[in-house]
C-alpha cells in the first residue's frame, strides 16, 4: 500500500514521502515527492515542472546510484535551460518558424530557439507548478500530476487539461502515463526530458554507453534542427543503432547530420509492433556498472540527444558540473515540427478526444 510519510521522514521501502523543495519566483511553495519501491530503488519527483529530480537504481552488485542529472532545489529548475528531468509540453521539441496552421488559422508561438519554438515556448510545462496527488498502486508507488494549460498559453489554442502519472514499480521501472483533453482543436506532444548517465550523474561522459534503437529510419534536419520532411534509412550511416553500438564510436564522424546536431540530436522513427501497447524503443547498457535502461513506449518516435549543448557551467546535484555529453536523452515523442509536416503522424487533438500515451523506463542489470 502507498503511504504518504511525514515531511522530512527518511524514506522506507514501499513508501512515498513529501518534503518542501523551495519556492517559485512568485513565492509559491513546491514539493519533492520521494517514491521508494520495495527493493529500495527511489525516484524523487517535484511538482515544479513535473521534473524527475533523482532516480536511484542498483548496479550489478546491488549498489544504488542516481542515474539522472538535476538540481538540489527548486531554484535550479526555475533557472534551468536544459529541461533536466522535466515534463515537456505543450509541444515537445521544435516547431519550425514558431508557427503552424490549424483549420486555416495561423498560430504564432514565441521564437525561443533561433527562428523556431522549442519545448512549448518561454514558459512551457517544465516551468509550471503541477497539482500533485499520491495514488495507491498495486505494483509500486504512484504520483499523479495535473495541470491546466489555458487557451492561448504560449500561443497554443484550447484549454488543455493534462495529467501525468508517474509510477516507480517494484520491478525498477519508471512508468509515465500521459493524458490530455482539450476544448478546442490543438496540437499536443508531451515527453519527459530526463538526462541519463547509467554510471551515475556526475561521473563523466556517456560515450562508452552501448545503445540499441529500434529504428530503420530517422528524420534528418536542417541547420535549425527542423526536420526536412525526409524519412532517411539508417543503413550505412552513423545513425544505425539497430545493433548495439557505443554512442561515441561514430559521433565524431564527418557526417553532415552529426555536424548539424553537434552530435546526436535527432528523431528516430520507431518500428512499432502494435498500435496501443508499448514497444521497445531503445536499450542502453553501461558496461562498467552493468546497469541497463530499456525505453518502452506507445509513441512513434524518440529523440536521441547526446547532451551536446551541456557546457559544464550549470551546477547540478551535490555541486557537480555537467559537461558536454555527460548524459543522454531518449525523449519519446511525435516527430519534431509535425504540425507543419502533413506526412508525419498527426499531433492534432480535438475536443471529445483523449491524448493517451505511455512511456516506461525499465532498469535492470547484466553481467
Ligand atoms: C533537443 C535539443 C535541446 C535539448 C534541450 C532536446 O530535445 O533536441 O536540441 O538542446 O532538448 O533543450
Amino acid at each position: 500500500m502507498t503511504t504518504l510519510g511525514a515531511i522530512g521522514a527518511t524514506p522506507r521501502p514501499g513508501s512515498t514521502t513529501k518534503k518542501a523543495f523551495g519556492k517559485t519566483p512568485e513565492g509559491q511553495p513546491v514539493d519533492l515527492y520521494v517514491l521508494t519501491n520495495k527493493g529500495g530503488a527511489e525516484a524523487a519527483i517535484t511538482n515544479y515542472g513535473g521534473a524527475v529530480v533523482s532516480l536511484k537504481v542498483p548496479d550489478r552488485n546491488g549498489k544504488l546510484a542516481d542515474v539522472v542529472l538535476g538540481y538540489d532545489t527548486a531554484d535550479g529548475y526555475v533557472n534551468d535551460k536544459s529541461y533536466f528531468g522535466a515534463i515537456v509540453g505543450r509541444y515537445g521539441n521544435r516547431i519550425g518558424h514558431a508557427q503552424f496552421v490549424l483549420d486555416g488559422k495561423a498560430y504564432t508561438l514565441a521564437k525561443n530557439n533561433g527562428e523556431n519554438s522549442l519545448h512549448g515556448g518561454i514558459k512551457g510545462f517544465n516551468k509550471a507548478v503541477w497539482t500533485a496527488k499520491v495514488l495507491s498502486a498495486k505494483d509500486g508507488q504512484s504520483l499523479e500530476l495535473s495541470y491546466l494549460s489555458k487557451d492561448g498559453e504560449e500561443g497554443f489554442p484550447g484549454n488543455l487539461q493534462v495529467k501525468v502519472i508517474y509510477t516507480l514499480t517494484d520491478a525498477n521501472a519508471l512508468k509515465i502515463v500521459y493524458s490530455a483533453t482539450t476544448d478546442k482543436k490543438t496540437v499536443v506532444n508531451l515527453t519527459n526530458h530526463s538526462y541519463f548517465n547509467l554510471a551515475g550523474q556526475g561521473s563523466g561522459d556517456i560515450l562508452g554507453h552501448l545503445l540499441t534503437i529500434q529504428a530503420e529510419k530517422f528524420t534528418p534536419v536542417d541547420s535549425g534542427l527542423i526536420p526536412t520532411g525526409e524519412l532517411r534509412g539508417v543503413a550505412g550511416t552513423p545513425f544505425d543503432f539497430r545493433k548495439s553500438m557505443a554512442i561515441g564510436a561514430r559521433i565524431e564522424q564527418d557526417d553532415e547530420q552529426l555536424k548539424l546536431g553537434g552530435g546526436y540530436d535527432h528523431n528516430f522513427v520507431l518500428g512499432r509492433a502494435g498500435d496501443t501497447d508499448e514497444s521497445l524503443a531503445a536499450r542502453v547498457v553501461e558496461p562498467i556498472t552493468g546497469r541497463v535502461l530499456e525505453v518502452w513506449t506507445t509513441e512513434p518516435g524518440v529523440q536521441f540527444y547526446t547532451g551536446n549543448f551541456l557546457d559544464g557551467k550549470s551546477t547540478g546535484k551535490g555541486g557537480v558540473a555537467y559537461p558536454r555529453r555527460s548524459a543522454l536523452c531518449l525523449e519519446t515523442q511525435h516527430y519534431p515540427d509535425s504540425p507543419n509536416q502533413p506526412r508525419f503522424p498527426s499531433v492534432v487533438l480535438k475536443p471529445g478526444e483523449r491524448y493517451d500515451t505511455i512511456t516506461t523506463y525499465r532498469f535492470s542489470t547484466e553481467k
